[in-house]
């Protein structure tokens, strides 16, 4: 820190000098990002809250009311009658909080949990935090987790089964409804991480129910699900539901200096202001308004599909939601030249693939651009 003060318009030009730095979604070039840029209506509620702590709920009722509220529509979408939970700082927190339910209403002393080879990276810090030892099941031809094999990994020392409900990679949805029924049979914890697709899947009709995933299913048992992700709310906002108020001793931390005497979330002081405009945002568009941008993102999802098979790319599945995978000679290096050209894609070691996340941010003409820039490329064999 330097002595002197500064003023805001030396202070402020050091900031804008950042921010230019950082990239923004509205340039339509991100696409390897599972956030967007929150409406603007949103960013106006956000920062009405900005001093509330819900860290500290009786100070923060009112705040504290929208957070239950919120949780009340994700169980409410999530089939959770009976669900109970709370809006943390991500995915990351919320499968932490659902590990260690998970882990603590068990006896062993040994804890294991069963992750999808697919499962999201959350899950390695996870189980480095607290001591679960992870198992990894393998996933079948269509990338979703091969529930012969989960059965196969049981032991008396399995704490957890966690399935993901759009997985990080490549958007693919473990079959949960076979996994229920062996945490049912086998009495054993089902987590389902729908940190992502969450806030997709209910608002997309499938010909089927193989993609349920919810609390529906009698053996799920809680849900991540992240409105700072496809819920296009501002950061920080995950969501972590359990199926009821059982699971909640696991989590009671007392608190006595403060004027609610406990936490059940990770992070002591926490933002109200991401829950207020998630909140807001549930309200400003509904279900309709959700049902409309989730099918804009899988109609310009399958057109990015088609264009990458029509132009000779294998594409590694059908999407299931809103992310697009395929591959090239060198795909890795195509993902460097997308990037040096301003172009924002991931590449998946694991699959040696790049993925391209569509999210309400990606505009038609954003997905015509990046296909121009790969088809020139690929023209010119770089
Ligand atoms: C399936 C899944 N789970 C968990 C996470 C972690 O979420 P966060 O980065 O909000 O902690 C992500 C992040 O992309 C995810 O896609």
């Amino acid at each position: 820190m330097q002595d002197k003060p500064r003023t805001k318009a030396e202070v402020l030009a050091r900031l804008k000098t950042a921010l230019k730095n950082d990239e923004r979604y509205k340039n339509g070039k991100i696409f390897c990002s599972m956030c967007t840029s929150p409406p603007l209506f949103a960013k106006e509620v956000h920062k009405l809250f900005l001093e509330s702590n819900l860290g500290d709920k009786a100070l923060f009722s009112g705040s504290s009311q929208l957070e239950k509220e919120v949780v009340a529509t994700l169980a409410q979408l999530l089939h959770g009658k009976t669900a109970v939970g709370f809006l943390v700082s991500g995915g990351t927190e919320a499968n932490l909080l659902a590990m260690l339910a998970a882990r603590d209403q068990a006896s062993t002393q040994t804890p294991e949990v069963i992750l999808p080879e697919s499962a999201h990276f959350s899950f390695h810090k996870i189980c480095r935090l607290l001591k679960l030892k992870p198992v990894f099941a393998r996933l079948d031809s269509n990338f979703r987790v091969d529930t012969d094999h989960v059965e196969q990994l049981l032991t008396k020392n399995t704490v957890a089964i966690v399935g993901t409900a759009g997985s990080a990679e490549l958007g693919t949805v473990d079959p949960i409804d076979q996994l229920s029924v062996i945490a049912t049979k086998n009495d054993v914890h089902l987590h389902v991480d729908a940190a992502f697709g969450g806030l997709v899947l209910p608002f997309i009709e499938y010909a089927d129910n193989t993609l349920d995933f919810d609390f529906k299913l009698e053996g799920v048992r809680s849900i991540t699900v992240d409105p700072h992700k496809m819920g296009m709310s501002t950061i920080p906002a995950g969501g972590i539901l359990f199926r009821n108020n059982t699971y909640l001793k696991y989590l009671q931390t007392e608190t006595p200096y403060l004027t609610e005497q406990t936490q059940y979330t990770f992070v002591g002081t926490r933002s109200a202001a991401s829950v207020a405009a998630t909140w807001a945002i549930f309200h400003l568009l509904g279900r309709e308004g959700f049902k409309k941008t989730v099918k804009k993102c899988m109609q310009l999802t399958m057109f990015l599909a088609s264009k990458l098979e029509k132009a000779g790319f294998e594409v590694l599945l059908r999407p299931t939601l809103n992310i697009v995978a395929f591959r090239y000679a060198n795909s890795k290096m195509l993902a460097d030249n997308l990037r040096r050209r301003g172009w924002f894609v991931s590449y998946v070691p694991r699959l040696d693939c790049i993925r391209v996340v569509i999210m309400p941010h990606s505009k038609r003409r954003h997905v015509v651009g990046l296909l121009r820039c790969i088809n020139e490329l690929q023209r010119q064999n770089v």
